[in-house]
């Protein structure tokens, strides 16, 4: 009766006392099992009683074990079920896309590494020496101008340190520390003090590209930025070269593509819209030349074993071609509605 009792009175509210409510009276070494040794002992006519006693006390034991048990799995089961509403709409995962700047630059890269073409790095904060000076900028020369510089510290003539305005600095570099064949590109951002408009900002984004080898010709140029321009613009695009002026290339050589004004449904490239082109039929895209041997002696090249081309284009310049957009500022005002529009692309 004591033991009927115990197992009445038994709190089971975790695993731990369902399993030590079943060494105490369900197991084979229980309270339960042990009154049936002592059955034994018991004399023979008391035997039948009490052994109905305790078979009803068995089954007592065993279905306060069940009992328990089966509320116990139930109560975890509910635990879990109010942290899950199935119904309830998922917090949407609201992920970025690329800049539009950043998929011109990939598409530009991809394009010129397949024709050979690795990648190159270099600083912002330069030198005079690299931005300027080695690329064949004389002192006080008005080209300097062509470049409205950010200075950083005035030290005297070719010391001064500076905000690249071009990539340039970075082809010098190159020069410097390797020796032909050189054929490299340089993506980056650069620097000139204009002002902001929608055509012109204190920022953009430049890739040029040199190459160095021995025999390098002006056809070699012309032969890889033609076919730059028919994988970027399509293999129906046309390309002419206008003679141009930079104090690092000789000859040098300004590169437009064919504007299609006239074709029916407007143009591929400015959307018919001659807001590029200004109505000629042709948009320029880069500027170009066979570089200068005195550029190549400054940098510690032999200009009469090796010859070389370099070319540089304004990321932006070729992003508002592709993307028809009309104004530079959209390309840094981080406005969503602008951004969105190129995650398909
Ligand atoms: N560095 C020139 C610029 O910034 C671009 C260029 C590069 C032109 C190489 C010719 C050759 O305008």
């Amino acid at each position: 009766n004591e033991i009927r009792q115990q197992i009445t009175a038994y709190t089971i509210d975790t695993k731990e006392q369902l399993e030590n409510f079943r060494i105490a009276y369900v197991g084979r070494k229980g309270a339960v099992a042990g009154l049936f040794e002592l059955l034994k002992t018991v004399p023979a006519e008391e035997r039948r009683a009490m052994g109905q006693e305790l078979n009803s006390l068995k089954d007592l034991a065993q279905e306060t074990f069940q009992a328990a048990q089966e509320r116990l799995e139930n109560s975890q089961s509910q635990q879990v079920t109010p942290d899950v509403d199935l119904t309830l709409p998922t917090i949407p995962n609201e992920t970025g896309s690329l800049h539009p700047l950043t998929l011109i630059r990939q598409r530009i890269v991809e394009i010129f590494e397949r024709l050979g073409f690795n990648v190159a790095d270099g600083p912002e904060i330069e030198e005079d020496w690299y931005n300027f000076t080695a690329l064949n900028f004389p002192e006080n020369h008005p080209a300097r101008e062509m470049q409205d510089t950010f200075f950083i510290e005035k030290n005297g003539p070719g010391k001064d340190i500076l905000l690249h305005t071009h990539t340039s600095n970075i082809q010098v570099r190159l020069m410097e520390t390797q020796q032909p064949p050189l054929r490299s590109i340089m993506p980056g951002r650069v620097y000139r003090n204009e002002a902001i408009s929608a055509r012109a900002h204190c920022f953009f984004h430049q890739i040029e590209g040199l190459y160095i080898d021995e025999n390098v010709s002006f056809k070699d140029l012309k032969d890889t930025l033609y076919q730059f321009a028919q994988e970027l613009f399509g293999s129906e695009v046309q390309v002419r070269f206008r003679p141009s002026y930079f104090p690092f290339t000789e000859p040098s050589a300004e590169m437009d593509i064919s504007c299609e004004m006239h074709r029916p449904g407007g143009c591929r490239i400015c959307g018919g819209t001659q807001n590029q082109c200004k109505g000629t039929g042709w948009v320029e895209i880069l500027g170009s030349g066979m570089v200068d041997p005195n550029v190549l002696e400054n940098c510690g090249i032999d200009s009469k074993k090796y010859t070389g081309f370099a070319f540089g284009m304004g990321i932006e310049r070729i992003a508002n071609l592709k993307y028809r957009v009309r104004d530079l500022r959209l390309y840094s005002e981080n406005d969503v509605r602008f951004l969105r529009q190129f995650e398909q692309a």
